[in-house]
């Protein structure tokens, strides 16, 4: 049975302050960690053993996961004691898997494929590797692969590497942070020794013609940045009504308390335990927590709202993204502006009448505990 890695040690720090309090891999989409979406996804798949990479904040995800027995996986942990690259972190596994292909996930995207069929395409191929890919309009963010006809990856060229003016600036096939690899990967990594994959590793073996790629479908958002974390909620969400076939284009708990008097601007997306007082005007585009409770009057659209957090009457949110326990009392303004969002990290306090605005160019953020008392913009 084919087993899979999943790599969850990375420092997170583009998506600071919210990954200050918790690894980025247990940040939640649709009110999971993306790293337990991936977990369910993968188990449908017929895995049914998996070794995480854990380094930085490592103590919060064995706390989280166990042995995996609440998911019903046998889990197993790798600890680097500072973060040793995709490729160190790999090698560190090998005793889990030496003996059979293995799936390789970066722990920190949204996705919804059919495994099994990549591995079957992967059987087909005979190499060593086979990468996920998707075609992006601008790979400038992203590993490019070059590739035959047949999908054989000709060169591997990670970021810094890839020239638009020889490849052209859209529309090409990228890595998309999925991978099945067979053992003898190992050998082409040194032990002991902080190396990358995608730099190190996969050129040397796009060289040698011994990767292919695959294009997937379906949703896929890495969520590197926070706003790619509140699009890759919105995408989820709407893949989830989608897929449900729902009329209401709404998924909202039925332990949850709406005033008649509110309005819902579909989608949303409302977790366990929550109550909206009246007049409210929610949507579109709002992912909300357990146990979160919205005064009156509020305006909600475009944000992600976690856990435990309490909104008091008369806020106007958008385009911000929430964490777990804040407090945002009466009058309160949290207004992002394109992908400069507000982000209020854990435990934090916004008073009465704030207003925190981003500009074109400048997000605003909170760290954790912090007290605000004063307007941004
Ligand atoms: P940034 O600091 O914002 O770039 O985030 P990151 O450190 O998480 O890096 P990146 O987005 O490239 O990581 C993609 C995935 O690989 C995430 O799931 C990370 O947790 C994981 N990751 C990155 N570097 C390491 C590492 O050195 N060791 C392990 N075990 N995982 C890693």
């Amino acid at each position: 049975m084919t087993k899979a890695l999943i790599l969850s040690g990375g420092w997170g720090t583009r998506l600071r302050p919210l990954t200050c309090t918790i690894p980025k891999t247990l940040v939640p989409v649709g009110n999971r960690p993306v790293i337990e979406r991936l977990m369910l996804l993968l188990k449908e798949a017929g895995v049914k053993e998996i070794v995480l990479a854990v380094s930085v904040m490592s103590e919060y995800l064995n706390n989280y996961f166990g042995n995996g027995e609440k998911l019903g996986l046998n889990l197993h942990y790798t600890n680097e004691k500072t973060p040793m690259g995709t490729a160190g972190a790999l090698k560190l596994a090998e005793k889990y898997l030496k003996d059979d292909n293995f799936f390789m996930i970066n722990g920190d995207i949204i996705i919804n494929f059919d495994f099994k069929k990549m591995l079957e395409s992967h059987k087909r191929d005979e190499e060593i590797g086979l990468i996920a890919s998707r075609i992006v309009e601008d790979p400038s963010r992203y590993g490019v692969l070059i590739s035959d006809k047949n999908k054989k990856i000709e060169k591997f060229l990670e970021k810094e590497n890839f020239n638009p003016s020889i490849y052209g600036n859209s529309d090409m096939p990228v890595n998309a942070g999925i991978y099945i690899l067979e053992p003898q990967i190992f050998h082409y990594i040194q032990a002991n020794k902080k190396l990358s994959l995608e730099r190190d590793i996969f050129p040397l073996l796009a060289s040698e013609g011994k990767l292919f790629h695959y294009p997937i479908k379906g949703i896929w958002k890495d969520i590197g940045l926070p706003f790619q974390l509140l699009e890759g909620n919105i995408l989820y969400m709407n893949d989830v009504i989608k897929k449900l076939n729902l009329e209401e284009k709404n998924i909202i708990d039925n332990t949850v308390q709406l005033d008649p008097s509110g309005k819902i601007n579909s989608p949303i997306m409302i977790a366990k335990n929550v109550k909206l007082g009246k007049d409210n005007i929610i949507g579109p585009n709002v992912i909300i927590g357990e146990n979160v409770e919205i005064g009156n009057k509020c305006i909600i659209r475009d944000s992600l709202i976690y856990n435990n957090v309490l909104i008091s009457d008369n806020a106007q949110i958008s385009k911000t993204i929430i964490a777990d326990h804040s407090i945002i009392h009466h009058n309160a303004t949290l207004q992002g502006n394109k992908e400069n969002l507000v982000i209020i990290s854990s435990y934090v306090q916004i008073n009465k009448n704030i207003k925190l605005i981003s500009s074109p160019n400048r997000a605003i953020s909170v760290c954790h505990n912090e007290i605000v008392k004063t307007d941004r913009t």
